[in-house]
């Protein structure tokens, strides 16, 4: 699949904010892909696709995700606002047959993280955050930290999308504790590669 190939995908699936979002996530990823030596091009179709089941009725988002959840081995998110992210990689593995299971995944996790997401993962993570076509003021103290340590700004993003969560007294899907309890030992490590971003939007 090339990148106007998914930019076609996603234009089949979503429309107006959707679509713009989505092709705006893939723009932001793959610039993140770029600094941090990751696959640009794949991470541009992981980001037009990563949403692609949203604009479907919240029943079918659900059994999507209960397919890719059951292939996968994983509990079916507790938390309906995420089965978008499994139902869109169900789709993305088995509706546009992509192979390319870095993408698959990545779309999976964008949502709510996870304990061992990779760099590729983690580039569709922040892009969806820091979405430039979908400002909210939460972005702004993360900026910031992009040009100090990848690292941090994840661990604020996934501090911030976990807060908003609480205070709406939604339900927290595990996974993203467990992706803010990895992110805060990974900083913990003496030692460890730090990347610095420049990126700015
Ligand atoms: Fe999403
Ligand atoms: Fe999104």
């Amino acid at each position: 699949m090339t990148r106007a190939d998914a930019e076609q995908r996603a234009k089949e699936y979503l429309a107006g904010a959707r679509l713009l979002h989505s092709l705006s996530v893939a723009k932001l990823a793959a610039r993140f892909g770029a600094a941090l030596g990751e696959d640009e091009d794949a991470l541009y179709i992981a980001g037009a696709l990563h949403d692609i089941a949203k604009q479907k009725p919240l029943s079918e988002q659900r059994a999507l995700a209960e397919r890719w959840c059951a292939e996968e081995g994983l509990p079916l998110p507790n938390n309906s606002a995420i089965y978008h992210a499994p139902a869109s990689a169900w789709i993305v593995r088995h509706e546009l047959n992509l192979a390319d299971a870095r993408i698959a995944r990545a779309v999976a996790r964008h949502a709510a993280g996870g304990r061992d997401m990779t760099r590729f993962e983690e580039c569709v993570y922040a892009a969806d955050y820091l979405d430039p076509a979908r400002p909210f003021a939460a972005q702004a103290a993360v900026w910031p930290l992009l040009a100090v340590d990848f690292d941090e700004a994840l661990l604020a993003m996934c501090r911030q999308t976990i807060q908003c969560v609480m205070e709406k007294r939604g339900i927290l899907d595990p996974a993203s504790p467990d992706y803010h309890n990895a992110l805060v030992e990974r900083l913990g490590k003496s030692g460890r590669t730090i990347d610095n971003l420049q990126i700015t939007i």
